[in-house]
């Protein structure tokens, strides 16, 4: 931004000019307007460069151009910090397909993104419960777009991802890689935690009892989340068992992320129905 301001401040700098008339090379001449025009400052005229109508839109352009790049390059640091799968990046209100299932749950997660602000203060998240391919994930990931391009710090990864994470940081950095993840994942305005239960459980519980820990630092940090899963609330109230055996996490998670539970029809369903038929159709020619 400062090189194209130095520039427009140059096209514009007073000068003192011995010639007081406008002449034709006082014109631009792409667009015939004025390049100089003639002042009183007290009491001298003064001839002095404008800025002649191309010029300005040039400037224009270059300025929007710029503030395009960075909200760009805005854009892409969130984005790395938002350890969202490329996938995702497309998800968005725009491209949203709304039908008789979803159209309310559309409506609730763009409503949500508008009113961010009051989310935000008032802790309100979500828990968007139910079977596969019916847009679950597809929803949370438009809110986390919009909010990323609004420059709210998001993350948004699967629980599979971050528990991948978290064992890939204890090859660098041992135990402290854990928490480096936790408090980075507490941080975030927003948690996006998709398809909660997903996740490999070993017999040890070490998955079990990091989500647990994700998902309490977030609760007693009075931060929001948006929680994803095909569990249903028995399975989930199971899965948030601390180590000393009781639930209260449970509890204190349906109060800050309600469960919103969806019904609706697979849309991979409807995808695999299309592309079985396109097969089908191939015997026929
Ligand atoms: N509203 C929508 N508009 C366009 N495409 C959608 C919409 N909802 C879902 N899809 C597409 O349908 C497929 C299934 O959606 P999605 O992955 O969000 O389901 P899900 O409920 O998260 O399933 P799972 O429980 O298995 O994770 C995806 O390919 C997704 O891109
Ligand atoms: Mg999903
Ligand atoms: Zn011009």
């Amino acid at each position: 931004m400062q090189a194209v301001r130095e520039i427009i401040k140059k096209q514009t700098s007073t000068m003192k000019s011995k010639h007081l008339n406008l002449g034709k090379h006082d014109y631009c001449s792409k667009c015939n307007t004025k390049m100089f025009t003639i002042i009183e400052v007290l009491g001298k005229k003064r001839k002095v460069p404008c800025i002649c109508k191309c010029q300005q839109e040039a400037n224009r352009k270059a300025l929007e151009e710029e503030r395009k790049t960075e909200q760009r390059l805005q854009l892409e640091k969130l984005r790395k910090y938002s350890l969202m799968d490329k996938q995702f990046y497309n998800c968005n209100f725009e491209n949203y397909k709304i039908d008789q299932y979803n159209k309310d749950i559309h409506k609730i997660g763009l409503e949500y993104c508008n009113e961010w602000r009051r989310m935000k203060t008032e802790n309100v998240g979500m828990t968007l419960m139910g079977p596969p391919g019916i847009g679950k994930s597809y929803l949370s990931f438009c809110m986390a777009n919009n909010l990323l391009q609004r420059n709210v710090p998001v993350i948004a990864i699967s629980s599979i991802n971050i528990i991948n994470k978290i064992y890939e940081s204890y090859g660098k950095f041992g135990e402290e890689g854990e928490v480096t993840v936790i408090n980075k994942l507490r941080n975030a305005d927003l948690l996006v935690l998709d398809d909660l239960g997903a996740e490999h459980t070993s017999k040890n519980g070490k998955e079990k009892q990091i989500i647990y820990s994700i998902i309490d630092s977030r609760i007693r940090a009075k931060k929001p989340m948006i929680i994803t899963t095909n569990l249903n609330k028995k399975q989930l109230r199971e899965k948030l068992i601390g180590a000393d055996g009781i639930d209260r996490t449970y509890d204190r998670l349906l109060a800050a992320c309600p469960v919103i539970e969806i019904e609706g029809k697979s849309r991979r369903m409807s995808e695999g129905n299309k592309k079985f038929e396109i097969l089908a159709g191939l015997l026929n020619k």
